[in-house]
């Protein structure tokens, strides 16, 4: 059976995948910043947003690990430095602290976001960004190249699937790991009041008039499944949205 590693396992979609992982026979650990309320088959407290709590997780880590789902993450109104070290910083260096421990055949999920989607406009950016090789030598070109508060989720989300396509192969290569990102878009989990904060009423109505509702979050967990398991054991680099067919609509 699989070890799956699932960050944000105490709350909505990485509740539900961790809930899905176990039906379906994965030995599941959480890593958290709150306690699970949830059965798990194992549990580390960390701050992901913190390079020295993830390397102390890390060392609780089982030896081996075959996929790591990154569904942990916080919304735009929480403050900007804060969205670049959980959604993006931490989330890479936890990345690197564990392929060591993933077997070939490994999988990597990183949940982005439809808000992600322009990344385009800024690629060279990100790509930037993406080649500093470690949590502080990120931080420090953030501080050269400062980011607008009001869109920092966008941003790092952006970022977060340049990275992961831009990195995707040299892990495939030398680890023979996948790494792949999902782009949900508006699920009903305690965040989602958040995002009409963040957005503005307009661009929500916007999106919910472009789709019948917003996904439950069994609907996202078993594309994250799909994408940690060997049925999808030759797609790797790619950015899967889970969306019913929203962001489409922005082409
Ligand atoms: P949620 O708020 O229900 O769950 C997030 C989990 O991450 C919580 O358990 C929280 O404790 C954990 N977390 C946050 N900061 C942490 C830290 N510093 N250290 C350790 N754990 C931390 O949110 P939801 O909706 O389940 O979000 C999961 C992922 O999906 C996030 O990355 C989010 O950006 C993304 N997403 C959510 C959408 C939505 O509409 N809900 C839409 C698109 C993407």
């Amino acid at each position: 059976n699989k070890t799956i590693v699932v960050t944000g396992c105490c709350s909505g979609i990485g509740a539900d995948f961790a809930k899905l992982a176990r039906q379906a026979g994965a030995r599941v650990i959480g890593m958290d910043r709150n306690d699970p309320t949830l059965s798990l088959d194992g549990f580390v407290k960390v701050d992901l947003g913190d390079v020295a709590s993830i390397d102390a997780a890390v060392a609780q880590l089982p030896e081996r690990i075959d996929a790591l789902a990154n569904i942990a993450g916080v919304p735009g109104t929480a403050p900007l430095d804060l969205v670049a070290r959980v959604n993006y910083l931490g989330l890479r260096h936890l990345v690197q602290a564990v392929l060591p421990r993933m077997p070939q055949g490994g999988s990597v999920v990183n949940v982005a976001s439809i808000l992600g989607a322009e990344w385009p406009a800024r690629l060279e950016l990100h790509r930037e960004l993406g080649q500093t090789t470690s949590f502080s030598e990120g931080a420090q070109w953030l501080r050269d190249h400062p980011v607008p508060e009001a869109t920092s989720y966008q941003y790092f989300k952006e970022a977060l699937i340049v990275w992961t396509l831009t990195q995707s192969q040299a892990i495939f290569m030398q680890h023979g790991v996948r790494m792949n990102c999902v782009a949900p878009g508006p699920v009903f989990t305690p965040i989602l009041g958040d995002f009409v904060q963040m957005l503005g009423e307009e661009r929500v109505q916007k999106d919910a008039h472009r789709m019948k509702r917003p996904a439950f979050s069994d609907e996202v967990a078993p594309v994250i499944g799909f994408l940690c398991s060997d049925a999808s054991r030759w797609v790797s680099g790619i950015n899967l949205p889970v969306d019913g067919g929203l962001a489409s609509t922005y082409y």
